[in-house]
């Protein structure tokens, strides 16, 4: 089944589609793409070197945000949840993530785009440990590492609670900062994450592939 697409009059405005509920009772409402604040200023790493006669200067505050990039859900039933969402929208799962007795404890899914690369993951569906079901996390792309620590320091100095961070996830490679806001929410900035198109294969991954890091501070025992 199709749905169609329209545009968003709501604030965040970019693209929508209409309600639908799943089988697992979710109702989903709004997808959104939204245009960077201000440019990237480039760098000089690499041969390339694409930012000369150009001083880079950024400066103190919040983290301008590119866009939602990804939203995180704990579900009763994750092959269920993914089985309504690859029909109904056709994502692909970039990694599955089995327990040792070969259950699914969480799916990284992605857009099928075609030949065009996009986000690793733009959803998590994951079972907890504690058995909660609900929203987890959302994930909020900031344009490089320079604003994703600017808004660190902002967050710091406003007194919020950091939650887990900086460091860079293995799965979806993105450099990351999670925080928590005033009403028990988590919300992460992050920046620099893998693209892939619909050739990838999905990956079968174990449970410390999903909470392990390439660099930074381990997993929380209180994140998941
Ligand atoms: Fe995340």
């Amino acid at each position: 089944m199709n749905l169609p697409i329209c545009r968003a009059v709501e604030p965040g405005f970019g693209l929508r589609i209409p309600t639908a509920s799943s089988s697992t009772s979710w109702r989903v409402r709004n997808f959104a793409t939204r245009s960077r604040f201000r440019p990237d200023l480039g760098g000089t790493p690499g041969p390339d070197r694409p930012r000369t006669n150009a001083f880079k200067r950024v400066s103190p505050g919040p983290a301008p945000i590119v866009r939602l990039g990804h939203v995180v859900l704990s579900v009763s039933d994750v092959s269920r949840t993914v089985g309504w969402w690859s029909e109904k929208f056709g994502v692909l799962v970039s990694d599955d993530i089995r327990l040792p007795d070969g259950t699914t404890a969480a799916s990284f899914l992605r857009c099928d785009r075609g030949s065009v690369p996009t986000d690793h993951h733009s959803l998590i569906f994951a079972t907890l440990p504690s058995g909660r079901v609900g929203f987890h996390h959302a994930a909020f792309e900031v344009i490089d590492f320079d604003d994703l620590v600017l808004g660190g320091e902002h967050l710091v100095e406003r007194g919020r609670e950091r939650v887990w961070g900086v460091g860079r996830h293995l799965l979806g490679s993105q450099v990351f900062d999670y925080w928590a806001d005033p009403w028990g929410n988590k919300v992460e900035h992050w920046t620099d994450g893998d693209l892939l198109t619909a050739d990838q294969a999905m990956q079968i991954q174990g449970m410390d592939a999903m909470t392990g890091v390439q660099w930074g501070p381990a997993l929380p025992a209180t994140f998941l």
